[in-house]
C-alpha cells in the first residue's frame, strides 16, 4: 500500500499519479489535500509519513510545488527516509543505496511523464543492503541522537 499526499500546488499531478498507480495495479491511500484551497504542506506530508512510519503503508509519494517542503517535513518523522527527486537516476539510487521509504516530487518542476519514470524507479528498485545497510543504520543512529563514532 502506497501512501500518497499533496498540497494545493500539486492536486492535478496527484490525480495523474493515482491513475498511473491504478494502471499498474498498485494500491494507494490518499491522505489529501483534496481541493485547490491553499493549505500547509507539512500537515499532509505528516499524514502520509506517519502512515509509512507506522507500517500502515509500505512506501509513500509526496507531491508539492517543488517536492522540497514535503520532503523536509516527512524527514522529521522518525523512521522516514524521504528523497526529493527530479530525475529517475536519483530515485533509483534512493532505493538501492539509501533504502528511501518515501519519494517527493515537484509538480512545478517536472511533467507527469517524467514523474511516472521517477515513480517507476522508486517502486521497482530493491535496496542493495550490505555496506549501504551500515550507512542507513548510521542515519538511524543520528535520528536517535546516538554518536556515530
Ligand atoms: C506552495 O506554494 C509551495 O510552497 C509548496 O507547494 C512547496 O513547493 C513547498 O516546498
Amino acid at each position: 500500500m502506497i501512501a500518497i499526499a499533496c498540497d494545493h500546488a500539486a492536486l492535478e499531478t496527484k490525480e495523474a499519479v493515482k491513475s498511473f498507480l491504478a494502471d499498474l495495479g498498485v494500491e494507494y491511500c490518499d491522505f489529501g489535500t483534496y481541493d485547490r484551497k491553499s493549505c500547509d504542506y507539512p500537515v499532509y506530508a505528516a499524514k502520509a509519513a506517519n502512515a509509512v512510519a507506522s507500517g500502515e503503508c509500505d512506501k509513500g509519494i509526496l507531491i508539492c510545488g517543488t517536492g522540497i517542503g514535503m520532503s523536509l517535513a516527512a524527514n522529521k518523522v522518525k523512521g522516514i527516509r524521504c528523497a526529493a527527486c527530479s530525475e529517475p537516476f536519483s530515485a533509483k539510487m534512493s532505493r538501492a543505496h539509501n533504502n528511501a521509504n518515501m519519494l517527493a516530487i515537484g509538480a512545478r518542476v517536472i511533467g507527469i511523464e517524467l514523474a511516472k519514470m521517477i515513480i517507476s524507479e522508486f517502486l521497482n528498485t530493491p535496496f542493495e543492503g550490505d555496506r549501504h545497510q551500515r550507512r542507513v543504520d548510521m542515519i538511524i543512529k543520528l535520528e536517535n541522537g546516538e554518536p556515530l563514532e
